[in-house]
């Protein structure tokens, strides 16, 4: 119950719902203890109304049920005998039996209230801490850097905001509820028993621990089988889900049957999981109603006895089978709820893991203040712990405040890397990065990436309307919306849908080409005005006249911000005041376009072959 432990504050925080859940727990369970009272009475009534019946010459005096004599003394006054003669013999014992039954139906509807409001405090407590947790979990995942999400998978990470929560939820409800009521129910009824008779008591009660036992390991093995149905489950819908993503491809290269046999196979292997659990599963109830029944017997047999030597009333044999009925359900659930504590507790573990794990990158105590001003790269390198590839290898260079900088190289130069250490996606492993003098590390995270406009290779468009895809960053006006898709080159596209700028994106809504996500995603970052923009290799997805356009745009949206551009062609950044080129994360040459042409290095040649392609896209 360790981890579980860390849920306290929530208990803590709900207290007055969970004493208020307790408080009528205890208070519906007297009526259940009681009803089998009422029983009783009945019996033992009928009992001696049989007895009497030849002798109703004279007035019979019979005593009031016990019932009764409880109820008037609880109101303060006092229960009369009843009177049996030969006149109102049938009428009254017929009476007596229906004030009876209706006084059990009373109990029961009573208890039925009380039912609903324990489950209303209960339950709902455990849908606020649900919610609690689940916003926990949501505000930590923000917080959590890149780092943590390469050593995270999706699914898994998922899983535990909804899956993991949930189960957790089943201990703050349910299984709290259960428990509860196990512990009042079983002191209440033993109670109540002890002081009828011991001896009866004892043997009644002998089976419930086995019951509890066996039961407690048919779940053990039941939660183990289940849990491999659970596995088996997920492989299929990963598989079906992939399927389903993929089908293009999958029906591109005609493998349609392979998917189709891979699929029987895990079907069949789910069948088997299944079949393996629901042989264990039928064990269940067979071995709850031996037990009972075996309870029952010995209620009867040993309570037969002690009717005949005048210990106890023939009633009492009732009532106390009524006692192993009620209980029989709450310990039915002592192995479930075992179950779900255990695996709460799994859960809990998963989610606290994470809560845990404090981020590399974060704001400092003191941050300090900076502007957007000049931006520098000392002797920065960067490795890739886990792949151990140098992405970047001392990589040096200033951009003065409203400069340009080109960043150039080719596939897997470590171009993006670069992009990424700006808005402190990551920190560098050795060397520095300041801005405006001030290192990056020492400033507000909040403001530095409030200050960036960070167009990512990978765009990413959430399913949404256009417009709030382009206003995501901030909250500019219409105009600038319409300004800043006017800049990337879109707004003609997206006037060309039939809800314009309200189209809605993604799974709900249409495909965009590669191309105009791109010029989305930098409608995106200029839309917000920052004063640092990077592009990094945004225009990859469009021709050179697009490109041509979008250039003459961002001009103007560039002036007096600082940039870096990354590109994979040399028309990108021609224009750029200076111009790095990457070869391995080192920096190989660096100038403007017109002095590395004038180097007449790789640069140079690289632009020849590109100026080449353009001309004939053949070669
Ligand atoms: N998350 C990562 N984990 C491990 N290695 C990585 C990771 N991201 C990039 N790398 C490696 O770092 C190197 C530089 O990658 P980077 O993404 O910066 O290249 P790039 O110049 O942007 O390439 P491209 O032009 O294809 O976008 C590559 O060798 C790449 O394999
Ligand atoms: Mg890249």
């Amino acid at each position: 119950m360790k981890q579980l432990a860390y849920l306290n504050k929530y208990f803590w925080k709900y207290r007055g719902r969970l004493l208020m859940g307790f408080l009528l727990i205890a208070i519906g369970n007297i009526f259940s203890v009681y009803a089998p009272v009422v029983v009783r009475d009945g019996i033992d009534f009928l009992a001696d109304a049989l007895r009497v019946k030849n002798d109703l010459g004279t007035d019979q005096i019979l005593q009031a049920p016990s019932s009764f004599q409880h109820i008037a003394s609880w109101i303060g006054s006092s229960a009369s005998d009843i009177t049996l003669n030969t006149s109102n013999y049938a009428d009254t014992v017929v009476r007596m039996g229906l004030l009876l039954a209706l006084l059990y139906l009373v109990m029961f509807i009573v208890k039925g209230v009380f039912l609903f409001y324990q489950r209303q405090a209960l339950i709902v407590m455990s849908r606020h801490i649900e919610y609690d947790l689940k916003n926990e979990v949501y505000n930590k995942y923000q917080d959590l850097d890149a780092a943590f999400y390469k050593r995270n998978r999706t699914g898994d990470l998922m899983n535990r905001i909804s899956e993991d929560v949930n189960r957790v939820r089943m201990y703050t409800g349910p299984a709290v509820m259960y428990t509860l009521n196990l512990i009042v129910m079983v002191v209440m009824c033993t109670v109540v028993m002890l002081q009828i008779d011991v001896e009866l008591t004892l043997y009644t009660l002998s089976p419930l621990p086995f019951m509890m036992l066996a039961i407690y390991y048919v779940s053990q093995t039941i939660n183990k089988k289940s849990e491999l149905v659970q596995q088996q489950q997920s492989r299929l819908s990963a598989m079906v889900q992939e399927t389903i993503s993929g089908i293009r491809v999958l029906r591109a290269f005609h493998r349609e049957d392979h998917y189709s046999t891979s699929f029987t196979d895990e079907s069949a292997t789910y069948r088997g999981k299944q079949l393996n659990l629901v042989r264990i599963d039928a064990l269940f109830m067979p071995v709850i109603v031996i037990l009972v029944g075996l309870s029952t017997i010995l209620t009867v047999y040993v309570g037969a006895h002690k009717v005949m030597a005048g210990e106890i009333s023939p009633g009492v044999i009732v009532q106390f089978v009524f006692y192993v009925n009620i209980l029989t359900w709450p310990f039915a659930v002592v192995g479930w709820v075992t179950s779900l504590v255990q695996k709460a507790e799994a859960s809990q573990g998963r989610i606290n893991e994470f809560l845990q794990t404090r981020p590399d990158i974060q704001t400092p105590a003191q941050p300090v203040t900076f502007s957007a001003g000049t931006i520098q790269f000392d002797h920065v390198s960067l490795n890739y712990g886990d792949s151990g590839v140098k992405a970047l290898d001392d990589v040096s260079f200033t951009i003065e405040k409203g400069k340009t900088l080109g960043v150039i190289g080719r596939t897997g130069s470590g171009k993006s890397t670069i992009a990424q250490l700006m808005p402190r996606m990551m920190d560098p492993t050795s060397g520095k990065i300041t801005i405006d003098g001030k290192e990056l590390s020492t400033v507000s995270l909040s403001e530095l990436r409030n200050q960036i406009g960070y167009v990512t290779q990978e765009v990413f468009l959430f399913s949404d309307s256009i417009r709030n895809n382009i206003r995501f960053g901030c909250d500019p006006s219409e105009e600038d919306i319409i300004e800043a898709a006017r800049r990337a080159d879109v707004h003609d596209n997206i006037m060309a849908f039939p809800d314009g700028y309200d189209t809605l994106l993604g799974e709900r809504g249409i495909n965009l080409s590669g191309g105009q996500k791109q010029r989305i995603s930098i409608a995106r970052a200029i839309a917000k005005n920052p004063d640092i923009l990077i592009f990094d290799d945004c225009l990859s997805a469009v021709d050179t006249q697009t490109e041509d356009r979008i250039i003459k745009g961002l001009r103007k949206v560039m002036q007096g911000k600082t940039s870096i551009v990354i590109a994979h062609r040399i028309s990108t950044i021609k224009d750029a005041d200076q111009i790095i080129f990457l070869d391995q994360g080192k920096v190989m040459a660096r100038g403007t376009h017109e002095e590395l042409l004038a180097q007449d290095g790789a640069y140079a040649a690289l632009y020849r072959k590109q100026l080449l392609e353009e001309a004939d896209p053949k070669v």
